[in-house]
Order: structure tokens, then C-alpha cells, then sequence
């Protein structure tokens, strides 16, 4: 029997792209895992009203991991239209099935290091070597969501002085999402932000919130930050205001070790950190929770280049990388992370986005190669 078995979720779109040079990599890399295909995206929404089909949640309870691509998302109108006739007018309603593994799967955390490799065209600075981790299943993402909320919950919110404001607004004009933080979570996300700054030497942590505006929610976040961070004196916590970052990822990126951030906020700086390493293309995450990760490109299904093998597959390939590592198996990350930085160094093999026009399957063969020679 193999040591490990892993689920693997192509997708929609380029998913399928991506996934195709991701198996290159780990034919190559030879790990003792057995891969297991699995369903999931917009083709069974359509058929079946579910984008994440119940075998499929059977299947990563069974594996060890898993490796997905990308699926398609489109608002709740439009996929209304697309199910099959028999499925229609029946109540079933769209619900992303990314946001949906990583409520069911209690995976809490989202990792995104954005590391810029010397010599990337696309690099905003060579200097650049930070980690995210961004609350992954609370916060605006939560879901509670009012639209035209009804009496009990507008009774319940008129007991807070501010809501005096919107007393007057007919609630059928209103739309409501909660912002709901706990304890455990804000504290699992710090700590886990600090433990990856002790064990990777890094010296700062910086909890990127909005304290002075969002009091509770923010505010809640920081005092469990400033507990957990006395228990690292060798690491030191920054606090910055969510808008700052922003400008301080393009003014000084290379200053910034590990951010930590809620749902809703690390999911857009992670995606300004993603862009000054070289953009989409090379976005890779980790989903991780206490017994169970699914790694993935944040990059979406693009689906004008679906099929064409023109994407980048970096991204998808750093993805592995981020799983290899979290199996343990580092030796292999390390090398498959000096083989990515190799091709790129080199600068031969590269997809449209690097200014090249290779194949993302002939940049996966180059990655592969060099492992090889490793
Ligand atoms: P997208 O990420 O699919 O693509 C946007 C553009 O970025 C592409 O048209 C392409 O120009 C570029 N791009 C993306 N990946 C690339 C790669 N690997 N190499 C080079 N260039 C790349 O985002 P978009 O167009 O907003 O969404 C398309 C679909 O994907 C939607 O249905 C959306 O809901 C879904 N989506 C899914 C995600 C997921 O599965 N985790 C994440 C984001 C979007
Ligand atoms: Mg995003």
C-alpha cells in the first residue's frame, strides 16, 4: 500500500490545464502516494445541483490531501439557468464549492507565500519573500447573510445605538452581512503566523486589521495577537491598518516577513502580495486544517484559455510544493522549489504571461528536468 493518498480535484477550465503539468511534476518527484481523481465544480453543479457532490466529500475523508485546480463560480441567477431542466425550479440553490471544502473540512487556515524568484520579468522587486495567513472559514466569509432581513433579526440589531441611523430604511431595501470573529479562531491563526515565523527564522509578524474603525471584530483579533506574541520575545509584532498595508506592499514590500489577517482582508492582501511576485501565475496556497490540507493556484478557471495548455502552471506546481512540505516531505519541496527557481532564472522555458510562448506542459517538462538533475 502506498504511504499516502491523495485526492486530486482538476476542476473546471484551466484547472484541468494546470492539473495535467502538476501530474508531469509528480510522476517525476516519484512520491509513495497513490493519486485519486475526485469531482467537483460547475459540470456537476449542472448535473447534479451540487458543485461538490457527496463522493467527493467521502473521498478527501478517505485521503491524506488534496490537490486542486480551479472551478467555475457564476452568481445564483445565472447558474439557475444552466442546470439540467429536470433540476430547475426546485429550491437548489449556488454555493461556491471552495468556500464549501473549507467549511466542511474545518480547514482554518490559508497559507499564500509569495516569494519572488531572481530573475522573474514579472518580479516588482527580486527582494521579496513574505507569507500569508489568512483566517479561512470566519469572518464576511462566514456567509450570515440577510437580504431583506426580517423582523426578529431587525428587533435584535435595533437594540445597538447605531442602528438608529438605518431605522427609518424599509428592510426590503436593505442587505446585511455579519462579521463574525472567535476567539479560537483569532488565536489559532496568530499563533500559527508565529510558529511559521519561529521555525522559518523570520523576525516580524504583522497582524494587518482595522481596529480603529471595526473596534470588536479587529479589536478582538489584536489583544489575542499581543498575547500569543509574548510567548515568541524573538519575534516581533507589527500592527498595521488593512488600507496602510496596501500601500506599504507597494511601497516596501521587502520589509514584511509573515502577515496575518481575517478571511475577508487576507484573501485581497494576499492577492496585492501575489501580483508584485509575478501575478497569478505563480499564486500558490495551502488550505490547511488540523488533519487535513487542500493545496491549490488561487488563480480561477479562466476560461477563455481552458484547454489550450497556455496558462502558467507554476502556481499549481508551487501548490505541491506547499504540499510536499506539509507532508513532511521536505528534501523534495526544497528541490522542486530550486528546480522552479532554476527554469525561471534561466528564463527559456516560459507561458504567455512571462512574455514566453511555451506550452504550461513544456514548463512543467522543464521544471521536471531539472529536479531530475538536482
Ligand atoms: P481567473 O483567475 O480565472 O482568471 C483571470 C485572468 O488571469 C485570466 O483570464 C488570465 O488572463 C489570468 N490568469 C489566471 N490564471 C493564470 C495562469 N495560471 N497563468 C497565466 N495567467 C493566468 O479569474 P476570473 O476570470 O475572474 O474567473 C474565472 C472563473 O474562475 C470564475 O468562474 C470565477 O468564479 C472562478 N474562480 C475560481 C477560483 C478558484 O477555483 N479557487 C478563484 C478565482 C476565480
Ligand atoms: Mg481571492
Amino acid at each position: 500500500m502506498s504511504k499516502y493518498h491523495i485526492a486530486v480535484l482538476p476542476g473546471d477550465g484551466i484547472g484541468n490545464d494546470v492539473m495535467d503539468a502538476a501530474k508531469i511534476v509528480l510522476d517525476t518527484i516519484n512520491l509513495d502516494a497513490e493519486y485519486i481523481n475526485g469531482d467537483i465544480g460547475w459540470e456537476f453543479w449542472k448535473k447534479e445541483g451540487n458543485p461538490l457532490p457527496d463522493r467527493t466529500v467521502d473521498l478527501l475523508n478517505k485521503t491524506d490531501c488534496a490537490l486542486f485546480g480551479a472551478i467555475t463560480s457564476k452568481p445564483n441567477e445565472d447558474a439557475q439557468k444552466e442546470l439540467i431542466p429536470e433540476l430547475r425550479n426546485k429550491g437548489i440553490v449556488y454555493s461556491s464549492a471552495i468556500v464549501g471544502l473549507r467549511q466542511k473540512l474545518n480547514l482554518h487556515t490559508n497559507l499564500r507565500p509569495c516569494k519572488a524568484y531572481p530573475g522573474n520579468p514579472l518580479n516588482y522587486r527580486d527582494d521579496i519573500d513574505l507569507v500569508v495567513f489568512r483566517e479561512n472559514t470566519e469572518g464576511l466569509y462566514a456567509g450570515v447573510e440577510f437580504k431583506s432581513p426580517n423582523n426578529v433579526v431587525m428587533d435584535a440589531l435595533m437594540t445597538h445605538k447605531k442602528m438608529k441611523k438605518f431605522e427609518n430604511v424599509d428592510p426590503s431595501d436593505m442587505a446585511i452581512s455579519c462579521r463574525i470573529f472567535t476567539r479560537k479562531a483569532c488565536q489559532n491563526i496568530v499563533r500559527q503566523a508565529f510558529e511559521y515565523a519561529k521555525e522559518h527564522d523570520r523576525k516580524t509578524v504583522t497582524l494587518v486589521e482595522k481596529p480603529n474603525v471595526i473596534r470588536e471584530t479587529s479589536g478582538l483579533m489584536v489583544q489575542e495577537a499581543r498575547k500569543i506574541a509574548k510567548e515568541f520575545p524573538n519575534i516581533t509584532l507589527w500592527e498595521t491598518n488593512v488600507d496602510a498595508m496596501c500601500m506599504w506592499l507597494v511601497k516596501n514590500p521587502q520589509d514584511y516577513d509573515v502577515l496575518v489577517s481575517s478571511n475577508m482582508f487576507g484573501d485581497i492582501i494576499s492577492d496585492l502580495a501575489a501580483q508584485i511576485v509575478g501575478g497569478l501565475g505563480f499564486a500558490a496556497s495551502g488550505n490547511i486544517g488540523d488533519n487535513y490540507a487542500v493545496f491549490e493556484p488561487t488563480h480561477g478557471s479562466a476560461p477563455k484559455y481552458a484547454g489550450q495548455y497556455k496558462v502558467n502552471p507554476i502556481a499549481m506546481i508551487r501548490s505541491v510544493k506547499l504540499m510536499l512540505d506539509w507532508l513532511g516531505q521536505k528534501k523534495q519541496g526544497e528541490n522542486l522549489d530550486n528546480a522552479i527557481a532554476q527554469v525561471i532564472k534561466e528564463g527559456k522555458i516560459k507561458t504567455y504571461d512571462m512574455g514566453g510562448n511555451n506550452t504550461s506542459l513544456e514548463v512543467a517538462e522543464s521544471i521536471a528536468k531539472k529536479y531530475e538533475e538536482l
